[in-house]
């Protein structure tokens, strides 16, 4: 029995929990339990069928995007008093970064390159999210994604699966505490599985084809942290996996996820994904699609409706055994038990107010936001900014947007409630004189689908072509009255994200143009990115003395901003994803094979011969105000037989004036074997703060786990018995090199 020993309180034995689960499943009939398996979606223009009529019957297990929280406690009445078997629901939403105090998005935590900023932030974001009445949230979103055009890059880790891993089973813990069940947690889901940020050309929900190597090395490493750091449950990817839809495909849901890697919580297909498999040429039609489904290991239909429609009769004809049934259901009535619903399915309505109003939610994202930015440029030291400046200007679109501060997923009855980077710096420097211009308006060319959540009267209208050259003139004054000049451009929150792809990743309208105008002007300017995924900053990077990346930063983005540019906190945030010169340059990653003419041979052939497609920043760059070094690096042995393990050191050394942090990066590559391996990967890392002159010694241990790879010849899992070089330092091109071997 895990005992928390914060609150004292108790995981259930597991036998006690299946003996419930089967006295439960015992008194059942087959439309409860088809109704367990039932996901309704209850979005305000959605609502079809009177949900508490299917509810009362015992017609649905658990219901999602309800935003009107007062309705939780009804529906959860009519579940528990009035259905046949008295089963509470499951309330689900997608808690992304965050329920009312927003964190910085997903793609940020990672820049951290801190798991442990990653599980406070979701920690915070569990603990309110079940105030409200919540039990069940649909991250973390584990896909890693090497197409920065694909917009939901943004809520992943990055291209890592070593990163990406550390950050999913970071954020497990964060959701659901130290067991399932844990007093102000909620169940976690592993999505999307598998593969779905390698869309064909980075189109979402397009097509994915990935070799079963890839799909082994790169796409599950993180599932598979998640299944370790033991999730609740995974959700199924929308599109086609190698011809298979993901929603009906076998291997993946039962022989990978369950088979091999022993997961026994439940898979949730997305939304209206069961019902797809029709639309995708996969199934005959519904009763095809939920046969099919339900076979490969997907518990429950999220929204489409094939499975209350069609599951009973496939049981009554024949078609389906029972089993089947009850071994689908298992696993959700697990889930409930351990919550603790049978107990307690109501939520206190005044908890989630006072619970948002504990301090320590905006100090926890405030600290996060510090903590996930990354320094790209800072030339001749122009950052740290002094706080005497007394003339600021403030431009660009994104100064003064709570939405582009909060960023993506913010659309259920969500109030915007960010401070922006213009309040934060007005917060930070109460006597100056500063004057914010926004310059144009900046939109997505097509409209998203998820416009439909806003009403209409909320929309911004589009601005005219005379309002926006006279906010562009507007914006060169403003700026030209200046000592010093913070520009802050990027995306809106609508320009990454889910159905938010794009060709290019150049900075949208005209915000490129604006930059260019206001450097001409001769004035030191900031230039601060909020944005969702890497841009193609090309001429920024040349001709911008200092840029910040700070993401989407949440609540206190602003003010993290402004801690940050004025040196009260110091960068040290590295990127997760390679930064591209262009978007046709995707999908661009470092952990790349050499192949053929690879850069140094007498054919170098540089790819393209109208620009080196090498990244505008590395995986792993970022910048601080002080500098360090890193040195001596120590191998524990310099071989190491098959299934062994060594340690790598190294001495990092701050070698600058102020308090700092580095995160020390270790990459290998397997110099031959069974397979080419990728020229860096890397496996393993750590930030470490060190004060000014400080040096710390930082072990890293390569073990089985970093040393095989999925093998492409062999058909499994190896490790060979091959030379290694090893790399560390601070980001993906690191020079201190190493050398050792692994030996039968
Ligand atoms: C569709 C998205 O792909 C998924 O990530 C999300 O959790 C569900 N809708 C539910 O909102």
């Amino acid at each position: 029995m895990d005992v928390n020993t914060n609150t004292g309180s108790t995981a259930p034995s597991d036998a006690g929990v299946a003996a419930r689960v089967e006295a439960i499943l015992g008194g059942m009939s087959l439309y409860e339990k088809v109704g367990q398996l039932t996901q309704l979606g209850l979005l305000p223009n959605m609502l079809g069928a009177n949900p508490e009529d299917v509810i009362r019957l015992g017609g649905a297990g658990s219901v999602l995007w309800l935003t009107d929280r007062k309705q939780y406690n009804v529906l959860q009445k009519i579940a528990v008093e009035e259905s046949p078997s008295k089963i509470p629901l499951l309330f689900a939403l997608d808690v992304i970064h965050g329920y009312r105090t927003v964190f910085p998005t997903p793609l940020a935590l990672a820049s951290s390159w801190d798991p442990s900023v990653a599980e406070r932030a979701q920690t915070v974001a569990a603990r309110e999210a079940r105030a409200a009445g919540l039990h069940w949230t649909f991250g973390p979103m584990l896909d890693i994604a090497r197409d920065a055009r694909w917009g939901r890059i943004v809520e992943g880790a990055g291209e890592d699966p070593f990163l990406g891993a550390a950050m999913a089973a970071a954020q497990v813990r964060g959701f659901q505490g130290d067991y399932i069940g844990s007093p102000e947690h909620v169940l976690a889901c592993a999505k999307h599985f598998a593969g779905y940020g390698a869309a064909d050309g980075g189109r979402d929900y397009d097509p994915v084809y990935l070799s079963e190597t890839q799909l082994r090395n790169t796409y599950f490493p993180p599932f598979q942290a998640a299944v370790k750091a033991n999730v609740a449950t995974f959700m199924s990817a929308y599109m086609d996996l190698n011809d298979v839809p993901a929603t009906g495909n076998r291997w993946l849901l039962h022989d990978v996820l369950r088979g091999e890697w022993g997961f026994g919580g439940f898979v949730v297909s997305d939304a209206f994904a069961v019902g797809n498999l029709v639309i995708q040429g996969f199934a005959r039609d519904g009763r095809d699609a939920a046969q099919r489904a339900l076979h490969a290991g997907l518990n429950m239909d999220m929204a489409s409706g094939t499975y209350p429609q069609h599951l009973a009769g496939l049981v009554e004809d024949g078609s389906l055994p029972m089993t089947e049934i009850d071994a689908a259901v298992r696993p959700i009535l697990e889930m409930k038990v351990r919550l603790g619903l049978f107990e307690n399915p109501y939520t206190d309505e005044s908890l989630l107010a006072q619970v948002i109003a504990r301090p320590e939610h905006r100090s926890e994202s405030r600290l996060v936001a510090q903590r996930s930015m990354v320094l790209l440029k800072n030339e001749g030291g122009l950052l740290p900014l002094s706080k005497n400046v007394s003339n600021l200007a403030v431009i660009g679109p994104l100064a003064d947007s709570m939405e582009a501060t909060e960023g993506s997923w913010m659309i259920f009855d969500h109030v915007p409630g960010a401070v922006t980077v213009l309040q934060g710096l007005r917060a930070k420097l109460p006597g100056a004189n500063i004057q914010y211009a926004p310059g144009p308006q900046i939109a997505r060319d097509i409209r998203s689908w998820f416009d439909n959540f806003t009403p209409e009267e909320n929309r911004k209208p589009a601005q005219a072509a005379e309002q926006a050259e006279a906010a562009y003139q507007t914006a060169i004054e403003t700026a030209r009255g200046a000592d010093l000049v913070v520009m802050v451009l990027g995306e809106n929150a609508d320009m990454a994200g889910e159905a938010a792809s794009r060709a290019s990743l150049d900075l949208p309208g005209r915000q490129e143009e604006l930059l260019k105008a206001v450097v001409a002007l001769g004035k030191p300017v900031v230039l601060v990115l909020l944005n969702g995924r890497p841009l193609s900053i090309n001429w920024a990077a040349e001709n911008v003395p200092a840029i910040l990346e700070a993401w989407e930063p949440g609540t206190e983005g602003g003010n993290a901003v402004a801690d940050i540019l004025f040196g009260d906190a110091n960068p040290g945030g590295k990127l997760p994803v390679s930064f591209p010169r262009k978007g046709s340059h995707a999908p661009l990653y470092y952990a790349r094979n050499l192949t053929h003419s690879p850069e140094g041979s007498p054919m170098y052939n540089p790819r393209y011969w109208d620009g080196l497609p090498v990244p505008l920043y590395p995986f792993g760059f970022g910048l601080s105000y002080t500098s360090f070094s890193i040195t001596n690096l120590q191998l524990s042995a310099a071989q190491v037989k098959v299934g062994g393990s060594l340690s790598v050191t190294v001495d990092v050394t701050n070698t600058g004036a102020v308090a700092g942090d580095e995160v020390v990066q270790l990459y290998i590559h397997q110099q031959a074997g069974s397979d080419s391996r990728p020229m860096r990967e890397l496996r393993g890392f750590e930030r470490v703060t060190l004060q000014p002159g400080e040096t710390r010694s930082v072990t890293l241990t390569l073990g089985p786990d970093e040393l095989g790879h999925w093998s492409s010849s062999a058909g499994k899992w190896l490790q060979d018995a091959e030379a290694f070089d090893v790399w560390v330092g601070a980001d993906s091109l690191a020079e201190l090199h190493g050398g050792f071997a692994v030996v039968g």
